[in-house]
């Protein structure tokens, strides 16, 4: 029997169970969206197998033909979210929207796995082919000098961090016309992305509904492409995790050796050498973000160690109370409890974490601490303001509670 606050995170997944998938939240985010489903099953991992690979089935009952899996599937339409399906306009086997998000998934498949072998082989076995075929997808479809790429801000997961200003600046969305967001009616208009990104959200949507969310066509002066380190990161990860995962199951892991070759030149592409850090690429110009993000550290976790990034864990770390920001707190672009600009998200932690522990730093165990210490002390929010821990975004949610059964919590079984 599970108690106090393993007992109320796994009473939030089933509050937020919504019979095969799970929402991120009540209200806010309505629908099932794709890293969040895969975090959630590791969350439901820890105490009931079956209900984990359910979560998992559900969202690639979800892939399209070409391999793409969606970001979010709109299993029952909710007009209190923007934009729904109809915005989208897209053609898969359910309604969803067209771009994908970070592939943590097949890294959780082998984990999940890993927990029970004997209760997951056949299920790992099924899902084996459709990993690969979305990891795939990106590989054709997103890869730029072996980097991946995303084509929308939601893209990447991080809606709104200072990483894509640059790309941003250069859409002009005067013909977007009149919508009407509803995000800001369920949380603090200074916890959410301003009017100026939302309307370049809108403009991207439509420009790809526009195209029939035909890849070679959108891929055609695109003015938002750009090589994302949490997709890059993200997928090298999962590739390896898939390819263990195909080996053990005696599956065709013919080609991933080469493709986590080019993965791994394409992390190196990420490397801004002035500022000597991971940062995201801008492939329409060349530019450089400039930019210290979360999704820098995840190096480690995609297997590649850097005494240069290394530095900058250490001063970042002692900057903020709560590590680990999303953005670097020095930075005049900083702002504690705007989403992507500043706070905390338990999720990048444990990755990071992860990824720091397997390579034996110290700093991994003192990110699981602090994103212990967070949650004990603020509760399940979607992000912390890393100053002081204050809660932000929605509450009760998925992610934060999954992080705290699989990762956070002392009593975590992890693989
Ligand atoms: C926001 C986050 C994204 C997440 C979604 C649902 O859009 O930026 O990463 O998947 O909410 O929680």
């Amino acid at each position: 029997m599970a108690t106090g606050l393993d007992s109320q995170a796994q009473d939030i997944l089933r509050t937020n169970d919504r019979g095969g998938y799970t929402v991120p939240t009540a209200g806010l985010y309505p629908y099932q969206w794709n890293w969040d489903s895969a975090f959630a099953a590791l969350g439901f991992a820890q105490f009931d197998m079956d209900r984990a690979w359910v979560e998992l089935e559900t969202l690639f009952a979800g892939q399209w033909d070409d391999g793409m899996v969606p970001h979010i599937l709109h299993h029952v339409v909710n007009p209190g979210y923007f934009p729904g399906p109809e915005v989208w306009g897209c053609n898969g086997p359910s309604p969803s929207s067209g771009i994908s998000q970070p592939p943590v998934a097949g890294t959780i498949v082998r984990k999940i796995y890993d927990l029970d072998p004997v209760v997951g082989e056949a299920r790992a076995r099924r899902l084996f082919p459709k990993l690969r075929r979305w990891h795939d997808w990106f590989l054709k479809w997103r890869s730029h000098e072996g980097a991946i790429c995303i084509t929308h801000p939601w893209e990447s997961g991080r809606d709104n961090t200072p990483d894509w200003d640059g790309a941003m600046a250069r859409i002009d969305p005067k013909d977007v016309g009149e919508y009407d967001r509803r995000d800001t009616s369920h949380v603090d208009n200074a916890m959410r992305p301003t009017r100026y990104d939302y309307d370049r959200y809108i403009w991207l949507v439509q420009r790809g509904r526009r195209l029939g969310w035909d890849q070679a066509q959108m891929a055609e002066d695109n003015p938002f492409f750009v090589a994302d380190p949490t997709m890059t990161f993200t997928l090298l990860r999962s590739h390896r995790d898939i390819l263990a995962l195909g080996e053990a199951l005696s599956e065709d892991v013919a080609g991933m050796a080469d493709d986590i070759a080019q993965l791994e030149a394409g992390a190196e592409s990420l490397w801004n050498n002035d500022l000597q850090s991971y940062d995201v690429r801008d492939t329409v110009n060349g530019a450089w973000a400039n930019c210290i993000s979360n999704a820098s550290f995840l190096n480690w976790y995609a297997g590649i160690p850097s005494d240069g990034q290394a530095k900058h864990l250490d001063r970042i770390m002692d900057l903020a109370k709560y590590p680990l920001p999303s953005h670097d707190p020095a930075s005049p672009k900083f702002e504690p409890k705007r989403y992507w600009r500043g706070p905390t998200w338990s999720m990048m932690n444990m990755m990071i974490g992860e990824g720091l522990i397997a390579f034996g730093l110290p700093q991994g165990e003192r990110l699981r601490d602090a994103t212990m210490r967070l949650i004990r002390d603020h509760g399940f929010s979607e992000y912390f303001d890393p100053t002081d821990g204050s809660p932000a975004g929605g509450q009760s949610f998925t992610w934060t509670a999954a992080i705290w059964l699989a990762w956070a919590s002392p009593n975590a079984r992890r693989a």
